[in-house]
């Protein structure tokens, strides 16, 4: 007698308990009354089960795990880093001190398009947007007393995500953490950087043979890693709607799954270990509706379209940033409230792992204690709010759920145009998702300066006011001692080995059947830098002309 949903919902919970027990014995609200783990309708009908199921279970609409966040809250991992290795490696203790329970690495530029802080592309550039990191050296002040056994690390990293990752292991090993514990994930998701944030270097093909070439040695050898971080939220930063930021996400989903089919990996070998990134945005029910259409739409996408078997496969983990684009530089204080409602529709949502953006970044990298407020904003809702004391407290709500159909709707429209290009990376290169997001975009202006959207303090409700409060200030001498200090790497390490690694990694990379992140990883080690090795690889592939 097949056991029914609600049967092996139980049984799931029994199972997850034994490694993440609930976070408490029972759950009352202030009046006492006990909040059960999950409400349902009351007469559940096939219909509610197959379009909703229960957490845990396929297609995870009401979340990916049994017992959510009763049992674990959701990673609060700031995105962080500025200046120095040291200077970032500071804040990183710092957040960790104060609570966050995972890392997050923001990459300067340079670092990003993969030049060296001396090269002259990186002029004015050095440590501004994000941490500065040439060699193994700089990776090693940034995790220095970060146990890399203990906490889990993202990387917002994607055309060099392939030199970083093999400095994460060098350092790891270093650590004596070995590879197999390592955990984390490496963004390395290029086709939004063609589509909306830019920092791409090489052209299609070979990019996407570095990132499969990633998912083949992660699965081999750093199993716990996230191999890709696939990215909506640049997307709807770059003005798309919420139905866009699923569909062109979930195309380029496509593209990596197919492209690893084709480089030999079975689908259930690196499926597993892919990860998503969402923006959440001011609509707050429409927010909601888009996470929960994303994961249900995966789900179906993994199962049926390419008949994945292991439920690891079909599980969509995401994480979440708040929408920096709907920061206001007026009235900065204005964006605790909007940080909070966007940080609520995610936790409703269902997301693994949140950052919540500091209310002065419209102006500039966040200050100390404006990074504080931004994750005290996490741990007020995690603690105080009781969202998450009942697991998808959201289900059953008509709106949403009718927003969901309409949504789900619209997203496989689009889905099938990207087919019709023969995939996203042809759409890309056709220009199509990019123009439908400039449209979108410009749409959403419009509305802002005919006044049929309010943003508070900006078109309505301004006040006379000082526009800048104490902002966070990037040393300027920084730039001078980061060249210095890689000049003296340079002059420490072997340069003849340098110059061995560099050749056999060119060697390599004229043989598209060759794995390049081993040639890579002994690259790093020898402590070549980003740009050197990124300048090999220039050599071989070319540069993208987007
Ligand atoms: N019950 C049972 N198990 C649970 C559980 C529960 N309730 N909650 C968690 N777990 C388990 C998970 O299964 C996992 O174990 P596993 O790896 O063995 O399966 C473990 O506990 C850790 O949980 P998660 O994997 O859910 O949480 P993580 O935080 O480790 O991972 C992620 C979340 C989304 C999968 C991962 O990819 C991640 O951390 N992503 C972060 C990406 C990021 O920070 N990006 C920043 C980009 S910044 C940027 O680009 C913007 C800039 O350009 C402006």
């Amino acid at each position: 007698m097949t056991k029914n949903p609600k049967q092996e919902w139980e049984e799931a919970v029994n199972k997850t308990v034994q490694r993440f027990p609930e976070r408490k014995e029972t759950f009352t609200t202030s009046s006492d009354i006990e909040v059960d783990r999950l409400y349902l309708p009351e007469k559940e009908d096939e219909k509610y089960v197959e379009k909703l199921g229960f957490p845990g279970q396929y297609p995870y609409t009401r979340g990916i795990q049994p017992t959510m966040y009763r049992s674990r809250f959701w990673t609060m991992r700031q995105y962080a880093g500025f200046g120095s290795a040291k200077e970032t490696n500071e804040r990183f203790r710092y957040l960790l001190e104060q609570g966050q329970t995972g890392l997050s690495v923001a990459f300067d530029l340079p670092t990003q398009i993969g030049y060296d802080s001396d090269d002259p592309m990186s002029d004015g550039e050095v440590g501004k947007v994000g941490v500065a990191i040439d060699t193994l050296q700089d990776m090693e002040d940034l995790l220095e007393g970060i146990p890399l056994n203990q906490v889990s690390t993202s990387m917002t990293i994607n055309a060099p995500a392939s030199v970083l990752l093999c400095m994460y292991i060098a350092v790891g090993e270093k650590q004596g953490v070995a590879k197999e514990s390592l955990t984390g994930t490496i963004q390395n998701d290029i086709l939004k950087e063609y589509i909306a944030r830019g920092t791409y270097i090489f052209p299609p093909k070979p990019s996407m043979r570095l990132i499969t070439n990633i998912f083949k040695y992660c699965e081999q050898y750093v199993p716990k890693f996230n191999t890709i971080s696939i990215s909506g939220y640049h997307i709807r930063e770059a003005g798309s709607t919420a139905v866009q930021e699923v569909a062109f996400t979930l195309a380029n989903g496509m593209a990596y799954v197919d492209a690893a089919l084709e480089s030999g990996l079975e689908i259930d070998q690196f499926a597993p270990r892919l990860a998503f990134f969402f923006n959440a945005h001011n609509n707050f029910f429409e927010e909601i509706a888009k996470f929960r259409v994303a994961r249900r739409l995966w789900a179906k996408i993994m199962r049926e379209k390419y008949g994945a078997k292991n439920p690891k496969s079909w599980k969509l983990r995401f994480h979440t940033q708040t929408g920096g684009s709907t920061l206001t530089a007026q009235q900065p204080d204005n964006n605790i409230v909007r940080v909070t409602l966007q940080a609520l529709s995610a936790v409703l949502g269902g997301t693994q792992s949140l950052h919540t953006n500091s209310r002065d970044e419209a102006l500039a990298l966040p200050t100390e204690e404006s990074a504080r407020i931004a994750l005290r904003t996490q741990q007020i809702i995690a603690h105080e709010s009781g969202v998450a004391d009942t697991v998808d407290p959201i289900a059953g709500s008509y709106y949403v759920e009718s927003l969901m159909d309409q949504m789900e709707e619209e997203v496989e429209k689009y889905l099938g145009k990207i087919e019709e290009f023969g995939g996203a990376v042809q759409a890309v290169e056709e220009g199509y998702m990019q123009r439908e997001i400039h449209q979108a975009a410009y749409e959403t202006q419009k509305k802002m300066e005919n006044k049929e959207e309010i943003v508070v303090g900006l078109n309505q409700f301004e006040v006379d006011e000082e526009l800048h409060p104490d902002l966070l200030k990037v040393d300027e001498k920084l730039e001078r001692n980061q060249i210095n200090s890689l000049k003296d790497v340079k002059a420490k390490r072997d340069q003849e080995i340098v110059n061995k690694t560099l050749t056999r990694l060119e060697k390599a990379a004229k043989n598209s059947n060759e794995n390049l992140i081993p040639y890579i990883l002994e690259a790093v080690k020898a402590y070549a830098s980003v740009g050197e090795i990124c300048n090999v690889l220039r050599n071989q592939f070319g540069e993208y002309v987007g």
